[in-house]
């Protein structure tokens, strides 16, 4: 295959599978076991790992950890063999750190690549008030829109009424008024506790029955679902979002416009993207790790920018022939 410049190969998606199929085997060993920690160490251990594998020269863009105090796979690392292309990362090695600590639902790995320099840089501000929608809705949607505004123009575009859209968003305090809004336009509500980048995915999937993610979730996390959902035809927006007058305040001091609207192509500006995600616990996106002794099962999402191909690779792994190879117990 011929190398064009900086474009990623095309094979590069399916390697990003092996990456968050690994941190979730290592990861899945934690589940329930209350060690939030403990888990991200060994899901980035296991990233590290094969992310050196993979042909690629990257430069983390966006690492875990900023707002948990989480192990990093930290911003500004390089990772991948040396090799071109030449690429930004993002990894969040455990989206839903929490619901995997206490064995609950929805707890995926995740990693994308893009060409350098075409991924969105948060800085240190680790929050974001998004929208995002699937593909009917994409090109509708305005996030300097009132929430109304926007349920009447997403029901418009799926041909629908909006008391039969369902809404989902992240179960916090400071949702209660957009919680209130939704409730008044009469659209349905799904409050999730965690994992903000499954519920956009979901928006995008026709089986999921849902319609449209809004709220405040991970920067971070906005970015990586900005590259999943070009794949998957979706759309998201964002604003970055200050908890207080002085995160504001060092925030326009280092440059960033919180007023301003992140479209898809500022969060990432290049349809040549990679993702890939790995279900860690059961959850509505992909079944978790199973451990059978002898093997593992792993369900992963694999999709590229380009193609707008979405592969679902379930995979066994023959634990002794695995922990041989790389003298990792899975
Ligand atoms: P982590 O597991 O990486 O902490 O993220 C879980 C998550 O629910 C994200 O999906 C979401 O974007 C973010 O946390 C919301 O942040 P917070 O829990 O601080 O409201």
């Amino acid at each position: 295959m011929e190398i064009l410049g900086a474009t990623p190969t095309r094979n590069l998606a399916l390697e990003l599978a092996r990456v968050t199929e690994a941190a979730a085997m290592m990861a899945g060993r934690f589940m329930g076991r209350g060690d939030k920690e403990g888990a991200d160490q060994a899901a980035v251990n296991a990233m590290r790992l094969i992310l050196g594998t993979v042909d690629m020269n990257g430069v983390i863009v966006i690492g875990e950890g900023e707002k948990d105090k989480a192990p990093m796979l930290f911003n500004g690392e390089v990772v991948g063999n040396g090799s071109k292309p030449d690429v930004d990362v993002a990894v969040d090695p455990i989206d839903g750190t929490r619901p995997l600590a206490f064995g609950r639902s929805n707890s995926l790995a995740m990693v994308a690549i893009a060409p350098r320099g075409t991924m969105f840089d948060p800085g240190p501000f680790v929050y974001m008030n998004k929208i995002a929608v699937g593909p009917e809705a994409k090109g509708k949607i305005n996030i300097e829109k009132s929430i109304t505004e926007n349920l009447n123009a997403i029901a418009k575009a799926k041909g629908k009424a909006v008391e039969d859209l369902t809404t989902i968003i992240l179960d916090r305090p400071r949702h209660e008024a957009m919680v209130a809004e939704i409730r008044k336009a009469g659209a349905r509500i799904r409050q999730i506790p965690d994992g903000d980048v499954a519920a956009a995915l979901m928006t995008a999937r026709s089986d999921s029955g849902v319609d449209v993610l809004f709220g405040v979730g991970g920067t971070p996390e906005g970015v990586i679902t900005a590259c999943a959902l070009r794949a998957m035809g979706g759309e998201i927006q964002g604003k970055l979002y200050a908890r207080d007058d002085g995160e504001l305040r060092r925030g326009r001091e280092a440059g960033y416009d919180f007023d301003k609207v992140l479209t898809m192509n500022d969060l990432v500006s290049s349809e040549d993207v990679f993702f890939a995600t790995t279900g860690i616990t059961d959850g509505e996106l992909l079944q978790g790790v199973r451990y059978y002794g002898d093997h593992i099962t792993t369900d992963t999402l694999v999709v590229r920018g380009l193609t707008g191909t979405v592969r679902q690779i379930t995979a066994t792994h023959t634990t002794h022939k695995l922990e041989n190879l790389t003298s990792v117990h899975y």
